[in-house]
């Protein structure tokens, strides 16, 4: 037996059949083969093991953005297990900080503020993975993950070539990169390398942060994280099994960035309801496009929060986070979606879409 087939069996051996892959939403069926694939040569040879298969993979983060199908998924779940995180420091006064694509990512946070490394500090009580948050470009409280972000690490799924990304060659914006979108399925990330800066403190952008220091710009990091989680748990948004809004995916869909004109039309709508006062949530998104707030529109259109049907439902504290009150199937979590989104275009004319990965669905039009 050659060295190769030799490394090729041991990963056969961990991977496991029928296992249903965690996800904080906590529906849907098994996935047909999974494993855990600690280091490069892992990931290699399982890689290889899924192709000579011919069964498609999926690689898990957290499970903390997934709708996985009843039917589960028919291929190979792969989730990487490399928790590494190293510091440089650079000529330049900044602090490189390298982290393996299995590291969990409020822990990765937590390091940076611990270490006096500003960038970080406003995605704190994010769950998930460091591999995932290049993805979607996870942001919250005015930062985004690509504002720090040096160079995305990962291995092409078709050759099992290495291959770094700088930044600027990402593609990324409001939720969104080429990972998500044109480069779709073509890589596995394994680590990204952060440049966060040493000695400064955390920028406050956002109003519900803003209003905790007194209107400041800025703030001490240790300050600002703990603000930031006092907010997101205030809005169930940190996971947490005590809380009965827990089994869920965070922002279920993505703040609509439309025209002008259909912004102000969702303000003429506003205000024949609700009167000439009502505010409407938006921000400038560039381009003379407007980005509205999914969660104010859902419930502007007649769900409250806590919004009951059946095993789903709408969080009590936020209308863009789907629930599972425990026992749902993903049918009922896509059918309360497929409703919403109904509404929602009727009152509004906004169409908002998913923001969570479906898996092992035909397609996001089929449940
Ligand atoms: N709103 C309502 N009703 C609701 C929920 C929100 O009227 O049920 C209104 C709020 O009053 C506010 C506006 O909608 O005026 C925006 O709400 P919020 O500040 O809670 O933020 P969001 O736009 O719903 C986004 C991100 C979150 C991030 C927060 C804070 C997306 C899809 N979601 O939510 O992203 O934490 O801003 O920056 O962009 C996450 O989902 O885990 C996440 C990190």
């Amino acid at each position: 037996m050659t060295h190769q087939e030799g490394t090729a069996l041991k990963i056969a051996d961990q991977i496991r059949q029928n296992v249903r892959p965690f996800t904080t939403l906590d529906v849907g069926g098994a996935a047909r083969w999974f494993v855990r694939a600690h280091g490069a040569q892992e990931l290699a040879q399982a890689l290889t093991w899924a192709k000579s298969h011919q069964v498609p993979v999926f690689v898990l983060g957290g499970g903390s953005n997934v709708l996985m199908a009843d039917a589960g998924f028919d291929g190979l779940v792969l989730q990487l297990a490399d928790h590494h995180i190293e510091i440089q420091h650079t000529d330049d006064g900044r602090c490189l900080v390298h982290a393996g694509a299995g590291v969990v990512w409020d822990e990765l946070v937590d390091f940076a503020v611990t270490h006096d490394l500003a960038g970080l500090t406003c995605l704190s009580g994010i769950p998930g993975c460091v591999g995932a948050a290049p993805i979607q470009n996870i942001g919250a409280y005015g930062q985004d993950v690509s504002e720090t972000i040096a160079q995305v690490h990962a291995v092409e799924r078709a050759t099992g070539a290495s291959r770094t990304f700088e930044a600027d060659e990402c593609g990324f914006a409001y939720r969104h990169s080429h990972f998500k979108g044109r480069w779709r399925d073509q890589f596995v990330i394994t680590a990204v390398t952060f440049a966060l800066s040493p000695g400064q403190q955390a920028p406050l952008r956002y109003r519900d942060l803003k209003e905790r220091f007194a209107g400041q710009d800025t703030a001490p990091l240790k300050e600002t994280r703990q603000a930031v989680l006092e907010i997101r748990r205030s809005k169930s948004m940190v996971y947490d099994t005590a809380d009965p809004n827990h089994r869920c995916a965070g922002s279920f869909f993505v703040n609509p960035i439309v025209a002008e004109k259909d912004a102000q039309h969702v303000v003429e709508v506003a205000q024949e309801r609700w009167g000439q006062d009502t505010p409407v949530p938006q921000y400038p998104a560039g381009q003379g496009k407007v980005k509205l707030a999914a969660g104010w529109l859902i419930e502007r259109s007649g769900f409250e929060k806590g919004h009951i049907a059946g095993r789903a439902g709408l969080s009590s504290r936020h209308c863009l986070a789907l629930i599972n009150r425990g026992g749902a199937s993903a049918a009922e979590i896509v059918a309360l979606a497929r409703t919403i989104q109904a509404q929602v275009q009727q009152t509004f004319g906004v169409q908002l879409e998913p923001e969570p990965t479906w898996v092992g669905f035909e397609s996001q039009d089929t449940a």
